[in-house]
């Protein structure tokens, strides 16, 4: 058993849809999480800023002595981590291979769809991750710029949301596809929208509880899972945010719930 903190980070507020798994599946972990909400979107930027950035986060979860970190953002797992992993001790899990996973477990046609930035699109992450992993799979990918800017101002059913999303989401609509991964951890926020455009007979698959049960089976293999033990310090969440606290701890709350007390706030130098 290992008292120490988990560590999850994303662009802005669209880890918290992977808090929320790991929440609900192991309660009695500590966990830190850092929105980069100053600096998001990540998906348009190129490769090597993002990198930049998934190291000073990485390395600021480190500086709160976290047992594993958890990159909560699929464009930073598509940039960094494997850099991430051949840099650090300790454990890191992506959004990738787990979202994957589920969606191959879900499909009965073994066509599937993957929505992303167009940074993680671009990068070839999730064709090279299906090559590798379900090379029977049929994969259809499309960029949806605007998304995450969307989640980010609190909006995610407004006409111009539902508009948007109709246009992207054309060519995965057009392959047929029987099960759609939201391959960027800000999209869950916006599955209703998405799922009244895919209609009903298309799984919607984000990687949330696929990567907490990923988290929970890296704690297990190391005896690091923290379970409840009388006389221990209460379980804490604390969040920072390189933007601005109040916006985060407002809309935190709204898509994560009551687990957003307060929000920190961080300047990058
Ligand atoms: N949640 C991030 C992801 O999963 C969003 C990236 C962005 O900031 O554009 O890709």
């Amino acid at each position: 058993m290992d008292s120490r903190p988990i560590g999850v980070f994303d662009s802005g507020l669209g880890g918290l849809t992977v808090v929320r798994a790991l929440i609900d599946l192991l309660p009695h972990e500590h966990l830190v999480y850092f929105g980069d909400t100053g600096r998001f979107p990540y998906g348009p930027k190129p490769r090597e800023e993002v990198l930049k950035y998934a190291f000073q986060i990485t390395e600021l979860l480190m500086s709160h002595d976290v047992k594993l970190v958890v990159v909560g953002c699929n464009s930073a797992a598509a940039a960094a981590l494997t850099e991430l992993r051949s840099r650090y001790e300790v454990p890191l899990t992506g959004v990738i291979e787990p979202g994957l996973r589920a969606a191959a477990k879900a499909t009965r046609t073994g066509r599937i769809g993957v929505i992303g930035t167009v940074g993680t699109i671009a990068s070839g992450a999730y064709q090279r991750a299906a090559a590798h992993l379900f090379p029977g799979v049929e994969l259809t990918c499309a960029a949806c710029p605007g998304f995450v800017e969307f989640v980010e101002a609190g909006d995610v059913d407004s006409d111009q949301v539902f508009v948007l999303v109709e246009r992207l989401l054309a060519p995965v609509q057009a392959a047929g596809v029987d099960t759609l991964v939201l391959g960027c951890t800000h999209y869950p926020l916006l599955a209703r929208t998405i799922g009244d455009v895919m209609g009903r007979d298309v799984v919607l698959v984000s990687s949330g509880e696929e990567t907490a049960f990923e988290v929970a089976a890296v704690l297990d293999a190391i005896g690091a899972r923290r379970g409840p033990r009388p006389g221990d310090e209460p379980v804490w969440h604390k969040f920072f945010t390189s933007g601005d606290p109040a916006t985060f701890r407002t809309l935190g709350a709204r898509f994560l719930g009551p687990e957003v007390e307060s929000v920190e706030a961080w300047r990058w130098n």
